[in-house]
């Protein structure tokens, strides 16, 4: 049996690793392979799925958003938030799903946090903004600020969501900050190592409970700067796990190792960026 990964430039993904860990020690004989897959080649790699052989796969960028386009059905999380990570086959039919949401809450709900008690703030109006926004409307947390460097996408989001209210990533936001229980992090900035969304200083307002959650599965500057003020930080590595064991579930009807799984993901991600992530 083979499972895989449907995105382009996969060659560093973690997912190989902690998935394979999985199927090892649970003595599944299946692969999980990496399917590098230029724009063009798309459709043709997701008719390659409904081989006998193929379980199903995981989709990252930038195939996300096309494949919840091209796929038989879609189910229903996967279609607010417009995207797919997962897809697996059902009766001959390529399903498509999104376990980027309940990843993201998994290591809230492993720490107790009560989300639906929070006052959040969330960076970024893009893709992984929106599997966020599924999760904490679900949640239904107290507040939501989707804040955005284009404001506008931020407020089409907060439209299309029928929730929250939008902002734009400038001083302002800081008054927001001052009331914010969880900040979140979904903009592609920080995967550098270098750069941060949002000025260091501004977390200097945020109350000292606050949680600062950047879905990077790196260390970030903001994660850094975060923990210099003495503030609980949680960055994307779990969710990243979190989401392959959802996606290993809905393929093989059985419950993954988590714990090996993250394990195995800490310590490749440590070859990949050094001991701190
Ligand atoms: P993804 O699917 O990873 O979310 P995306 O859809 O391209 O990727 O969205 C990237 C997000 O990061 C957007 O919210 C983007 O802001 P804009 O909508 O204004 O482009 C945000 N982003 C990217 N570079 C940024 C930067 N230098 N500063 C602030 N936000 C940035």
């Amino acid at each position: 049996m083979r499972v895989g990964l449907i995105g382009y430039l996969v060659e560093h993904s973690l997912s190989p690793v902690f998935q394979q860990a999985a199927l090892d020690a649970l003595g599944i004989p299946a692969r999980y392979e990496l399917w590098p897959t230029p724009p063009e080649g798309l459709l043709d790699r997701l008719e390659s799925l409904r081989s006998a052989d193929v379980v199903g796969a995981n989709v990252t960028v930038p195939h996300k958003e096309a494949v919840a386009r091209a796929v038989d059905r879609l189910e229903p999380r996967a279609q607010r938030a417009g995207a797919v990570n997962t897809v697996l086959r059902r009766n001959g039919e390529l399903i498509g799903d999104n376990t980027d949401i309940p990843g993201f809450l998994y290591p809230l709900a492993r720490r107790g946090i009560p989300v639906a008690e929070l006052r959040t703030v969330v960076l970024g109006a893009g893709g992984a903004a929106r599997a966020v926004l599924v999760a904490l409307t679900d949640a239904r947390c107290r507040r939501l600020v989707v804040a955005n460097r284009t404001r506008a996408r931020a407020e089409a989001l907060v439209s299309e969501f029928g929730c929250g209210e939008a902002a734009s990533l400038d001083d302002r936001l800081t008054e927001t900050l001052a009331t914010t229980d969880l900040l979140i992090n979904a903009t592609s900035v920080g995967w550098d190592g270098s750069t941060s969304p949002i000025p260091s200083e501004w977390l200097e307002v945020l109350p000292r409970h606050a949680l600062v959650y950047d879905l990077t599965y790196r260390e970030t500057p903001l994660l850094q700067a975060a923990r210099a003020r003495g503030l609980a930080t949680l960055d994307g590595l779990e969710m990243l796990v979190a989401q392959g064991a959802e996606s290993f579930r809905l393929w093989f009807s059985t419950e993954p190792p988590f714990d090996l799984m993250l394990q195995v993901a800490q310590e490749a991600r440590a070859r990949r960026f050094g001991t701190n992530g």
